[in-house]
């Protein structure tokens, strides 16, 4: 581990304040700044503590810019399961962030390379990431970036794995519905951040959590690339921290 820097809370609550907390800090210190998103369990306590702050005056997301790692292939934009109806009902539907300054993936895209290029380029024209919020797969993954033999750079489609298919069914009827594959922004993408948090809770995540932050640098290990990123913040709680 070279750069980061490592905060164990109790709990997913304790998780959900620390991580608002820098959120808060990069809003007040520019009220126009590009947050990346993601989606998936372990946010919704920050999530939950974002929404109360802006109610209680202390975050004003109106001028807020906002980027999701990723997005299903093929869902539409209110398909019950896809990226973009998490992120409203979750988060965006609750705070004052302007719809045209949230974007996600579009899984419908039909010419994917296309959208991608225009993902990256209107990540580009903002400014870049400020501050990435990034969960973890079990098998490493950050936003849909699988395991593989290199790293891969930007925004682009890829196929889940059966550890990523099988952990995401319990959202969908069946397995069978599960999609299998995605859109993602890519290593390069995120590792342009200029400063990176990721939230790890939960017992289940403790190795996968020991492997990205205290092994060697691996794309079979896609989240350990972040040993190389000057500025990250690791916020997990005492069931996933490895020591
Ligand atoms: P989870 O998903 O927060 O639901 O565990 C994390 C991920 O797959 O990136």
């Amino acid at each position: 581990m070279i750069h980061t820097r490592v905060i164990v809370v109790k709990n997913p609550d304790e998780m959900g304040k620390a991580a608002a907390d820098l959120f808060e800090t990069a809003i007040a210190a520019k009220p126009a700044c590009v947050i990346g998103l993601a989606t998936g369990s372990t946010p919704l306590p920050l999530y939950r503590e974002l929404i109360a702050r802006e109610k209680a005056g202390k975050i004003d997301f109106s001028r807020v810019r906002s980027a999701n790692l990723d997005e299903y292939k093929g869902l539409a934009p209110d398909h019950p399961q896809s990226y973009r109806k998490f992120m409203q009902e979750n988060l965006f539907d609750h705070i004052s962030i302007k719809p045209e300054n949230t974007i996600v993936p579009l899984g419908l895209a039909e010419d994917i390379p296309a959208m991608c290029q225009a993902y990256e380029d209107q990540i580009e024209d903002w400014g870049g990431v400020d501050l990435q919020l990034l969960g973890i797969g079990h098998d490493g993954h950050i936003g849909f970036n699988e395991p593989e033999d290199t790293f891969p750079g930007m925004t682009h489609e890829v196929k889940l794995t059966d550890m990523t298919i099988d952990a995401n069914k319990r959202f969908f009827d069946s397995i069978d519905d599960v999609p299998k594959a995605a859109v993602t922004m890519g290593i390069g993408t995120i590792m342009a951040a200029k400063k990176i948090v990721m939230v790890v809770t939960g017992a289940d995540k403790k190795e996968i959590l020991r492997k990205t932050f205290w092994g060697p640098v691996d794309p079979q290990v896609p989240s350990s690339i972040l040993q190389f990123h000057p500025d990250v913040t690791l916020i997990c709680d005492e069931a996933a921290y490895p020591f």
